[in-house]
C-alpha cells in the first residue's frame, strides 16, 4: 500500500495515458516548462480552484474576488521592484554550456556533465517580455505577469471602495503567471507558465504578526481538509537571505515530494504566506483612512500555485496494490492503482457504467448518466468487462460507479460502486440524485 520508489515517473506515466496532463505541442517536440492539461487535468485543476475560491472568497465576509489583466502597464513592474529585483542568479558551465540556477548546484558541479568548472553567477531576470501594440520599439515593450498580486494592489482602492471594505480585508485572484525559470523541471514542480491562486490580506501594521499567523494555520488547513497526509506537510520559516525583496517573513508550506527540490532532500515549497509589509502600497503610492487616521496597511499574503497543489494531491492520492483488491466479482491478478483523490477534488464523480452496449439496457443507462449529468461530472464507460472498467475508474479517482445491469430493466434500481470501500448497494435508480448528493455531502 505504500508509494511505489519510482511515483514521479508512473505519474508521468498516467498523467499522459489517462489525459491529465502532457507536454505542450508534443507532435513538434513540446516546449521546455509548458504544459497541457486534458479532459481530466482541467477538471482536476477546476476543482482545486473552485475548493480554494469557496474557502477563500464565498465562506468569507471579509475578502472579494478579482480578475485582472495578464498584461499590464510596465510601471506596475517598475514600481514593485521586479524590473531589478525580480532574479535568480544564472551559472553556466564552462564544458557543455548548460545553464542552471546557482541554487541547484550545491554539490558544486554540473549536474549535467560534472564539470567542475562553472563559470560566475550572474543576475537573470525572470519577466518574460512581450510587446503591445504595432509598433515594435522599447515603448511597446510589456510583461507577462510573474505574479498575479501586482494587479490587486494596484486595484487596492478601486476594489475597497466599489466593495465598501474596511482593513483588515482582503482581495483574491486566480490567474496565470509566467517566470523564465532557468531550470524548468521536475514535473510539474517547476514551470515557466502556471497559474496562482493569491490572497492579499490588509491590515493594520500593529495586527501583522496576528494575520501572519492566522493564515499560515488557514493556509495547512486547506490542504489537509483536501486529504493531504498531516506529517506530508511542515512549516519552514525563511531565513533573512532566502527572502523575496518585499517580504519582511515568509513562511513556506513545504510538501514531501518524491524527489529533491531546492531546500534539501524530499521537503520543498508547495505554497508560501508572506509578510509583504507596506512595501507594495507605498511602491504604488496607495494609502487607506479609517476612524484611527490616515495609514498604508501592512500585507499578508498566501500564495498557492495550482499545479503545484495539482502534483501534491496527485502524489499523496497515489496507491498501488500488488495483485490488485481481489473479490468474486472482480478476479485479476495486476498491479492495481487507486487514486484517493479527495471525493471535491476528482475529476469525475459519477461513472455510469451498462453491463451492455445493447438495448435495452443501454437506453436506461442513458437515462441515469442524464439523471445525474446536471449535478455531477460523469462519465459513461459501456466497453470492456466490468472489473477493468472499475479499475479504470479507480486509477483516475472517481468516487461511484453505477452500474446498470439486466435485473435494473425489472426492480429500477442500480449498483453503486465505492471506489475506497468497494462496497456495493444497490439503489432505487429515482433516488441515485439524493444519494450521491449526500455522499458527496459527506466529505
Ligand atoms: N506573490 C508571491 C509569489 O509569487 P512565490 O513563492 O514566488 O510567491 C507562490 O510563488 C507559489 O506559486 C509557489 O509557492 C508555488 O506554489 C507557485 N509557483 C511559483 N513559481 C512556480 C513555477 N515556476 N512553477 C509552478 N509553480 C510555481
Amino acid at each position: 500500500m505504500t508509494p511505489p520508489d519510482d511515483l514521479m515517473s508512473k505519474l508521468v506515466s498516467l498523467g499522459k495515458r489517462r489525459g491529465f496532463v502532457f507536454p505542450t505541442a508534443e507532435i513538434y517536440g513540446g516546449l521546455q516548462g509548458f504544459w497541457d492539461w486534458g479532459p481530466l487535468g482541467v477538471e482536476l485543476k477546476n476543482n482545486i480552484k473552485r475548493m480554494w475560491w469557496q474557502r477563500f472568497v464565498q465562506e468569507r465576509m471579509d475578502v472579494v474576488g478579482l480578475d485582472s489583466a495578464i498584461v499590464t502597464n510596465p510601471e506596475v513592474w517598475n514600481r514593485s521592484g521586479h524590473l531589478t529585483g525580480f532574479t535568480d542568479q544564472l551559472v553556466e558551465c564552462k564544458k557543455c554550456h548548460h545553464r542552471f540556477k546557482k541554487d541547484d548546484l550545491s554539490s558544486g558541479a554540473c549536474p549535467d556533465c560534472g564539470g567542475k568548472d562553472l563559470g560566475t553567477p550572474r543576475q537573470f531576470n525572470l519577466m518574460l517580455k512581450t510587446q503591445v501594440g504595432p509598433v515594435q520599439d522599447s515603448g511597446s515593450d510589456a510583461f507577462l505577469r510573474p505574479e498575479t498580486a501586482q494587479n490587486i494592489f494596484v486595484n487596492f482602492e478601486t476594489v475597497r471602495t466599489t466593495s465598501r471594505l474596511k482593513v483588515p480585508f482582503g482581495i483574491a485572484q486566480i490567474g496565470k503567471a509566467f517566470r523564465n525559470e532557468i531550470t524548468p523541471g521536475n514535473f510539474i514542480f517547476r514551470t515557466r507558465e502556471f497559474e496562482q491562486m493569491e490572497l492579499e490580506f490588509f491590515v493594520s501594521p500593529k495586527e501583522d504578526q496576528k494575520w501572519f499567523e492566522y493564515w499560515v494555520e488557514e493556509s495547512m488547513k486547506w490542504f489537509t481538509d483536501l486529504g493531504i497526509k498531516s506529517d506530508s506537510i511542515r512549516q519552514y520559516h525563511q531565513k533573512k537571505e532566502e527572502l523575496a525583496h518585499y517580504a519582511k517573513a515568509t513562511v513556506d508550506v513545504e510538501f514531501n515530494w518524491p524527489f529533491s527540490s531546492q531546500g534539501g532532500k524530499g521537503w520543498g515549497e508547495l505554497m508560501g504566506i508572506a509578510n509583504r509589509t507596506d512595501f507594495d502600497l507605498k511602491a504604488h503610492n496607495l494609502k487607506y483612512k479609517d476612524e484611527s487616521g490616515e495609514f498604508t496597511p501592512y500585507v499578508i499574503e498566501p500564495s498557492f500555485g495550482v499545479e503545484r497543489a495539482a502534483l501534491a494531491f496527485l502524489i499523496n492520492a497515489y496507491e498501488e496494490i500488488e495483485g490488485g483488491r481481489t473479490t468474486t466479482t472482480e478476479s485479476n491478478k495486476e498491479t492495481e492503482v487507486v487514486l484517493r483523490l479527495h471525493k471535491s477534488l476528482a475529476p469525475i464523480k459519477v461513472a455510469v457504467l451498462p453491463l451492455s452496449k445493447k438495448e435495452p439496457l443501454a437506453k436506461l443507462a442513458t437515462e441515469v448518466f442524464d439523471s445525474l449529468k446536471s449535478k455531477f461530472m460523469c462519465a459513461y464507460d459501456e466497453v470492456s468487462s466490468i472489473g477493468r472498467r472499475y479499475r479504470r475508474q479507480d486509477e483516475v479517482g472517481t468516487p461511484y460507479c453505477v452500474t446498470v445491469d439486466f435485473e435494473s430493466l425489472e426492480d429500477k434500481k442500480a449498483t453503486v460502486r465505492d471506489r475506497d470501500t468497494m462496497k456495493q448497494e444497490r439503489i432505487p435508480i429515482a433516488e441515485l440524485n439524493d444519494y450521491c448528493r449526500d455522499k458527496f455531502n459527506e466529505s
